[in-house]
Formats: structure tokens, sequence, C-alpha cells
């Protein structure tokens, strides 16, 4: 959840960090912090609050020295405090480090350096790295036995780095079960959670893998495992472009990602086809199939499960990753797991993928980003390639995903007709944002309302879910996803007078039942929002989208619920960005 950075090199460490913070924030904002090596020894900034409202206060670029490590936070021990912000420093500023993940055994540790008279000053799990390496160190003045030392005693899950007071020419950084990715540019080298973070500098970067270290001296940098022995890494390119990270001329970066979507998903698309050939030869090989994701890619999860059903006439289960231990005892190895994520780096997929693993399933995954943890613990990759999604909440890379399920689906059942209808998909998302305008109407009208209702049927039902995390998420109003079919059973009783209602309610199969419920609801008072390529007069209000084959409504009908939610939350002056307590990424279970 944190964003992690460092760097060492030739140019002055801090307008680097602070670069690579603001790319990041949006893995955390709730406190930030640099710490440099200077001829002074360690120079610290820090505090809470979001990273350009901190420099404006502490000023980030009076750090001098060209190495150095920064952190944004996103809390998980200990409240949002200046103490509590990383980078933490070890007693006399000996050693200062940062740190994403959770140490489990902190407490026992933390009691054993108090005994040896350490003094804390957070109430961080984190800060207990600092403390260790300042011990170890002192004992053998070595830095790799130091690291070894340390992350043989942590129990938990880390990314951690950490800078040393008497090493002028030292990081070393060290990763179990949250990322860590060296990026290896012209005038110095990185370290950090997140490509985006250098990707204005390289696009040249080495994956470390659980387990492993590193120690960069000056240009030099040497990984080695847990045990101590070397290891040769491999260099990959990444394919992302810096430009991709910027906001261009729209307000915030969410609003940036909806319309991107039309150009997100001709790239999705695009598969290569033996790689599609052999993900569905696993399909059809496989006994059972289960799909693991979670939040808005559980949505798209919902959506390939209606699709294997229905349309390949393939069998399959789902369930979301923190609960996916319940089916063990039914994973064995004639079983393929299919994992969806837009980063690879949510600790509840990875943790069900590792269980599944255990049983001795195959992993297959649909995701967004290269050479994350997801990605090399699967045994096959499709990436939907959408660039980095640095708003919060997923928006492009739900419908990337959607574009890898439809691909796969239609080349399952070998319907080529089916597969140039997608392809048209684009252009008919296009249209949808040319709607703009109306969505901000029917957001500006409804944007007080405390409760909203979002119902559809069959392969509306999942983006009814959607609709309604997205305006939850964004806009902090009371949403609810619901079945059109389980109205009855319950939730009908909430329908009142003036109650807003969105219904997905394109003419397909769905339709006349769809109708039924409209009229339901419409007897007991409620206000209903059409979406639909056809108007009615029920709706009081309509969203209009293009007629498309009726298994393709899903990517254009979630376009608007996505608008409504931003346009929701900008007028009741929230940051869609940043919603308040979620960050992207999350590396904890
Ligand atoms: C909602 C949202 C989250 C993520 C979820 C899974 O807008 O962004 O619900 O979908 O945390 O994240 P990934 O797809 O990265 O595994």
């Amino acid at each position: 959840m944190c964003g992690i950075i460092g760097y060492i090199g030739e140019e002055n460490a801090a307008p680097i960090l602070l670069n690579g913070l603001k790319k990041m924030e949006y893995r955390g904002y709730d406190s930030a912090g640099i710490a440099t090596l200077s001829d002074d020894g360690i120079l610290l900034l820090k505090d809470k609050g979001k990273i350009s409202e901190i420099d404006q206060k502490v000023n980030f670029l009076d750090l001098k020295g060209k190495i150095g490590i920064a952190h944004t936070r996103w809390a998980t021990h200990g409240g949002v405090t200046y103490e509590n912000a990383h980078p933490h420093v070890s007693c006399g500023l000996e050693v200062a480090t940062i740190h994403n993940g959770i140490i489990e055994n902190h407490h026992q540790l933390r009691k054993k350096l108090m005994d040896e008279c350490h003094n804390f000053n957070s109430d961080t799990d984190s800060e207990i790295i600092a403390h260790l390496l300042e011990r170890y160190y002192k004992e053998s003045g070595k830095v790799k036995k130091a690291l070894l030392q340390t992350v043989q005693t942590l129990k938990g899950t880390f990314a951690f780095q950490a800078i040393f007071k008497h090493e002028p020419n030292i990081i070393v950084g060290a990763r179990k079960d949250a990322p860590l990715v060296i990026g290896l540019g012209k005038n110095g080298n990185f370290l950090a959670s997140d490509i985006i973070s250098f990707i204005d500098h390289t696009d040249k970067v080495m994956f470390l893998d659980n387990h492993e270290i590193v120690v960069m001296r000056g240009k030099r940098m040497n990984v080695y495992t847990f045990n101590g022995e070397r290891i040769v890494k491999e260099i990959t390119q990444v394919a992302w472009e810096a430009k991709e990270t910027s906001k261009e001329a729209f307000a915030h970066y969410t609003v940036k990602e909806i319309h991107e979507q039309p150009k997100t998903l001709r790239t999705a698309m695009h598969q290569n086809s033996k790689k599609v050939l052999d993900f569905i030869c696993a399909i059809k090989e496989a006994e059972q199939i289960y799909i693991t994701a979670c939040g808005t890619s559980y949505h798209a999860g919902l959506i390939f499960r209606n699709l294997l059903a229905r349309i390949a006439k393939v069998r399959s289960h789902i369930s979301v990753s923190s609960e996916f231990s319940q089916n063990v005892e039914l994973i064995d190895e004639d079983t393929l797991v299919i994992a969806l994520s837009q980063s690879g780096e949510t600790a509840d997929v990875l943790e069900s993928v590792s269980l599944a693993k255990e049983q001795g399933a195959k992993v297959f995954s649909i995701l967004n980003a290269e050479g994350s943890s997801l990605s090399r613990e699967s045994q096959m990759n499709l990436f939907f390639n959408c660039g980095p999604e640095i708003g919060v909440a997923a928006t492009k890379s739900f419908t990337g995903q959607l574009a890898v399920i439809y691909v796969l689906i239609f080349s399952l059942v070998d319907d080529s007709k089916m597969s140039n209808k997608l392809f048209d998909i684009p252009r008919n998302v296009e249209k949808v944002l040319e709607t703009e305008k109306n969505i901000i109407k029917i957001a500006e009208k409804y944007k007080d309302d405390s409760d909203l209702y979002f119902i559809g049927r069959s392969i509306h039902f999942p983006i009814a879910l959607e609709g309604a995390l997205k305006l939850k998420e964004l806009s902090y109003n009371h949403a609810e996803g619901m079945a059109g079919g389980e109205l009855k059973h319950g939730t009908l009783a909430l329908i009142e007078e003036g109650k807003p209602v969105i219904v997905l309610n394109p003419k397909d199969h769905t339709y006349d039942e769809m109708l039924n419920n409209i009229s339901e609801m419409k007897a007991r008072g409620a206000k209903i929002i059409g979406v639909s390529n056809r108007p009615n007069g029920m709706y009081d209000d309509f969203i209009q989208i293009p007629k498309v084959d009726e298994l393709l409504y899903p990517i254009v009908e979630v376009i608007p619920l996505q608008l409504l939610a931003y346009h929701t939350a900008v007028l009741r002056q929230r940051n869609p960005d940043y919603p308040r307590n979620l960050a992207k990424s999350v590396t904890v279970t």
C-alpha cells in the first residue's frame, strides 16, 4: 500500500525522490518523508498530510545528498502522526529505513531492543527495522551481514530500504511478499515499489523476487538470497511510457483514465494468439476452474463466470480472494485457478494463488502490471496493458480485463463474428463518453441523495455492483448494487418516495423483467435513472448507450456509471483520485 523509492547516483536525490513520491501518491497519502545521506550524515524531513502540502511546509529540496530514500504512507500500524511517518531512524540517526508491509513479530523485537536501550520514536512496526539494522551493523561493521541478519529476524511481509550514516555510498533493500524493483538509470539507479516512480529516468528494470536482498554500492549492485547466495538478475525493458503518467489536460487522473478507455480497450483486445490458445487449452483441459479476485477485478470475474457458463458451457467457480481459503479442500492438481488483478500485488489475491499452488493447481492470470508478484507466481499471464492506472478507483483496468475475457470466450467458442463485434466496442465507448454533459446533469440532480441503488439482471448484475462500488468509493454516498430478481426478497423495503435507482436496462433478454422491477419501484415512489439503448417513458432520467450485441453491454454500460461516480465526487468536493481511507494496490491481507 505504501510507496517506496530510493535513489543512488550522480544527481541530487531529493528532487528525484520527490517526483517519484508524487507519482506514487495513489499508493498511500496520509504522510510522506525523505531521508538523504549527506556529508553531515542522515538528513530527514517528513510529516503527515499530502506530499505537496508537506513539501510546502518543509521544503524537501533543502535536503542535500546524492543518495536517499522516500516513502508515502497508508497507515496500518500506528495513527497518522509525524512520528509514524517514514523514514524511521535508529538511535543517533545511524540508519534510516522505509518499509512497505507488516512486521508481525515487532512487539517481541521491540521489547528485546528496548531492553538493550534502544529508544523508539513511533508506534509503527516498521521502525524496528532501523534499530535491528543498526544493532547488527554495529556488531560486524558489515552492511550485507547486518541486512541478512535483519531479514532472518523479521517475520511478516516487507519491502524495505535503508541508508547508513557510516556507509556514504550504499543503499540496501530487501523483499518478502511486497514489491521491490530496481531501475537502472544513466546517472543513477533506483529501488522502488513501483516502476512509475522512476520511469521518467529509465525503463530498464530488474525485479527482485521474494527472499532476496540487494546491496547497491555506487554504480554496482549485488543481489543475494536471504541465505547470502549471490544471484544474477535479468534486465527487463518495460513498455510503459513516461508520458502515460501525466494528467494531461484533465482535472484528475480518474477522469483521464475513464476517457482513455477507447484506446486501452483496443490495446487489450490485441492479444498474442498463441498465448490465447494456450490459455483456452488450459480451460478446456481443467477438471475444474476457480476464479479469484478482489473488488472491481472480482466484478470482472463475475462476468467471466457468466460468459464461461452461457457461451462456452464451461462450469467455473468464483470467490473473492479473501474467502478463497474456504475452497482449499476442493483444489487439486486438475484445477485451473484464474486470478484477475490490475496491480498483480493485491495481498489477498497472492495469498489465494499461493494456497492454490500448494494444492498443486495451475495458476493463470489476467492482469495489468508486468513484472508484478502475481505475474511471476503464475504459469501463464495475459496482460491487458492499459498503462499505469493512477486513480485509486479501477476504471480502465476493469474494461481492459473485460476485453481480455471476451477475447478468451470468443476464441474458446471460435466465434469470429463476435470477435469482430468486440473490435467495434471502443467506437461505442467513444459515443458514450460524448454524453458526459448529460451525466453531469444527472450527478448534479442526485449528488446529495444519501442512498442510491443500482439494479441489473444476469450479465448486468456485476455492473450494478461495480456502479455502486465506484459511487461509494469516490463520492462516499451510500450505494448498493442488486440483482433485479432479489428486490422482492428484502431490499424493496428500502424503496420509498424519491429514492434514486439506476437501472441497467438495455434491450436484451433481461429487458421485460427489468420493466416489471421498474414498475414495482415506481409504484413506491422511486426515481428511475434508466441506462439503456432504448428510451422508456418510465424513466425519470435517461442515460443513452448505443445498441451493441447483448453480450457486450457490460463494457458500454459501465462507462456512464464511472462518469457518474466521478462527477458526483467532484460536485461533493471529494478528491476522486485519492478517496479517503483507500489506497491502490492493497498489499496487506
Ligand atoms: C475499486 C478498486 C479495488 C480493486 C481491488 C483489487 O475501484 O480499485 O476494489 O479493484 O483492490 O485490486 P487489483 O485489481 O489490483 O488486484
